[in-house]
Order: C-alpha cells, then structure tokens, then sequence
C-alpha cells in the first residue's frame, strides 16, 4: 500500500507530529505492532488481546491509518472490523524510536541554534560556531560523537556488504576503508571474510576509536588503522580493495572525482573499489532530512545526496571497468581497475 498525501494534509502530520510518534511508541510498547503486522486482526480481539476499550481503540488506529502505516478493513460490525500493519512497521518504528535509535542521536545535536532562525541562517547571519560543530571534526570529543553517530546509521551499507560478502570479497587480500569511521564497517566485513585484512584510513584523531573497535571485534590485527588526510597525500597502496562509504557525498562534484582518481592511482590492478552512500532517492533523502536542515548552518560540509548514476559515470570516466550496482538496502557501486593498468 502506497499513499501519497496531498501537501496540505501532509503538514497535517507534521504539525501534530510529536501525537503521531506518541501514536507509535505507545503502539511498539503495548506489543500491538507485532498483533498488526501479521494481520488481519480484528479490532474486538485487538481490545480484548490487550485490555482496551474499543472504540478508544478505533480511534488510535485511525491515527495510524492517517500516517498510511495500517490498512482498514471495514465492517459494518466494528468489533469485526480488520487491520493489517504495512510490512516492516515494527522494525522502522524500533529503528526511530528504540534505545539506538538514529532519531535520538540526531537530536543530541546543536540543531536549536538554527531552529527559528532559518532566513538569518541562509543569508549567512547565523552559523554552527565550530564549538557546536566542526567539519571535519576538530576535538576528541567531536571526533568521538560523531563517529558515533556514524556507526548508528550503518545498518543498511553492513546489510548490503553482507549479503554480496561472497561476490566482493572472494579472492580480496587486503581493504583500505578510506574515511571508515570507527572501524565498525571494517569488523563486520571481516566477520564475513576470513581470508581478508582490512585497514581504516581515518584522521589521526579517530586511531583510538578504531582502537576499541578492534578490542570488541575480537579480529586482533586483521582489523588495521592507517592514520592520514586523503587532501594532503596520496592514499596508501598495497591494497586490492578499496572503499569510500558516505565519504564522497561530504564533498562537491570536484572533490569527490579528485577522490576517485585517488583510489584509482592507489590501488593495484585488478583491484576492487567499492562505494556506498544513501544514493538519492525521495525515501532516502526523507531519512536524510536532519542532516540537510543541520548542514545548512555548516559551510564545510556540502551534503550532496547523489544518485547512483553519478557515481557509474564517474567511475568510467576516471578508467574503471566492469562497473556495477548490487542491490541493497542501499546500493554497491562497484568497479574494477583493470588487471592490465599501470
Ligand atoms: C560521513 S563519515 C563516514 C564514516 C564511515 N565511512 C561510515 O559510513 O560510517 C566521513 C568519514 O571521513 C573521514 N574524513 C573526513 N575528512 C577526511 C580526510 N581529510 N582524510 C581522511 N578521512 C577523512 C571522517 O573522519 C569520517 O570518518
């Protein structure tokens, strides 16, 4: 089930919104998402399954027909009347609003001191001081939160490494994660290839966070850190993998290809270089949303959600071949330097 509101009744939502995610934590908690998701369930054994009144009930799950997240049944009886959440409701709830939830890590950011302030914000009257936020980052403690932040939203780029591990790393000896954050891609990629090495290419701020990240692995020396600035020198070689993992959407068009031809001149022949990003798509750039409202008061970062074909295309340009996307929560764009390169 698909539901396009009208933008009118879209902001209906958004002006109510703190109700409507009141709608669904009291809905995750009380266990009714795990009664709807496999559905039909009616709503007289709903109330009486969960000790409520049902006409209340009636009314609760109208909340969460509006948000689309439930389809409606209808019956003349309303205790037979029937509802089925959307495949998936629970997880996507849990992932907003549980414990780890991305959504509460976000918010622990400065983002208040645009908030009201938009139009002095784009005329460039306010900005995020580097206190609040620097980009890149520029003390220990920044560094730590938002590498942080970083490992919460990996879940969709260790689903799809994951699932092609076979096809991406068969035959690899060693990965240069390049901007790998804490290490946490690094480990769970290892947990899939035991015939691998991985190195992170970080800032050297980030040496002691992939410090930890290796203790808690368990991969020992397999799990390397290789300190540098990809700006100020060429990145390392020795690698027959290479990866930029929400690493090129910090940069503008320039940088970014200046990145690539990196990546080309470092790695050997017949060496695999690998990019994933939330790659533009209207769901994508929803879930984006903080990051593009935040952003706007930090002139560094430039947030550029790319579609996927940028990426394909660049990649031919700078000589890669056998270019590819493999499906995925988010998307792989792999591509080959070819065995024959200098
Ligand atoms: C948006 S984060 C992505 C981190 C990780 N790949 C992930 O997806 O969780 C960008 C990463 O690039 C790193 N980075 C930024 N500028 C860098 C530079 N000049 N040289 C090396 N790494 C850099 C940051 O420290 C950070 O780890």
């Amino acid at each position: 089930m698909t539901v396009t509101l009208s933008p009118r009744a879209l902001m209906s939502l958004l002006a109510n919104g703190p109700k409507a995610m009141d709608v669904l934590e009291t809905a995750l908690g009380m266990g009714l998402l795990d009664a709807l998701e496999p559905g039909p369930a009616r709503l007289g054994d709903l109330a009486t399954r969960f000790g409520v009144l049902p006409p209340r009930l009636y009314k609760f799950l109208d909340c969460l027909e509006s948000l689309g997240f439930v389809e409606r049944y209808a019956c003349d009886d309303l205790a037979a009347t029937a509802y089925r959440a959307v495949p998936g409701l629970r997880d996507a709830v849990v992932a907003v609003v549980g414990p780890d939830a991305q959504e509460r890590d976000r918010d622990r950011y400065p983002w208040r001191v645009l908030h009201g302030r938009l139009a002095e914000t784009l005329r460039g009257e306010v900005s995020m001081s580097d206190d609040d936020f620097a980009w890149p980052p520029r003390t220990d403690e920044q560094t730590a939160a938002f590498e942080r932040s970083m490992a919460v939203g990996l879940g969709p780029v260790v689903e799809a490494v994951h699932r092609h591990a076979r096809a991406l790393w068969a035959g690899r000896r060693r990965l240069l994660d390049v901007g790998g954050g804490d290490g946490t891609l690094a480990a769970r990629v290892l947990d899939d290839a035991p015939d691998l090495r991985a190195d992170v290419y970080n800032l050297p701020a980030v040496a002691p966070l992939v410090a930890d990240t290796r203790a808690r692995s368990g991969h020992g020396d397999r799990l390397g850190f290789v300190p540098g600035d990809f700006f100020a020198a060429p990145l390392p070689t020795g690698y027959d993998a290479l990866s930029f993992v929400r690493v090129l959407h910090d940069w503008p068009d320039d940088v970014a290809r200046g990145l690539v031809e990196r990546a080309y001149a470092a790695l050997a022949p017949g060496g695999m270089l690998l990019i994933c990003e939330e790659f533009r798509t209207p769901d994508r750039l929803a879930m984006q949303f903080f990051w593009s409202y935040f952003l706007i008061g930090v002139d560094s970062s430039v947030s550029r959600l790319r579609e996927v074909e940028f990426y394909t295309a660049l990649l031919a340009k700078v000589g890669f071949e056998r270019v590819a996307v493999l499906p995925g929560a988010w998307e792989l764009v792999v591509a080959h330097k070819p065995a024959d390169a200098r």
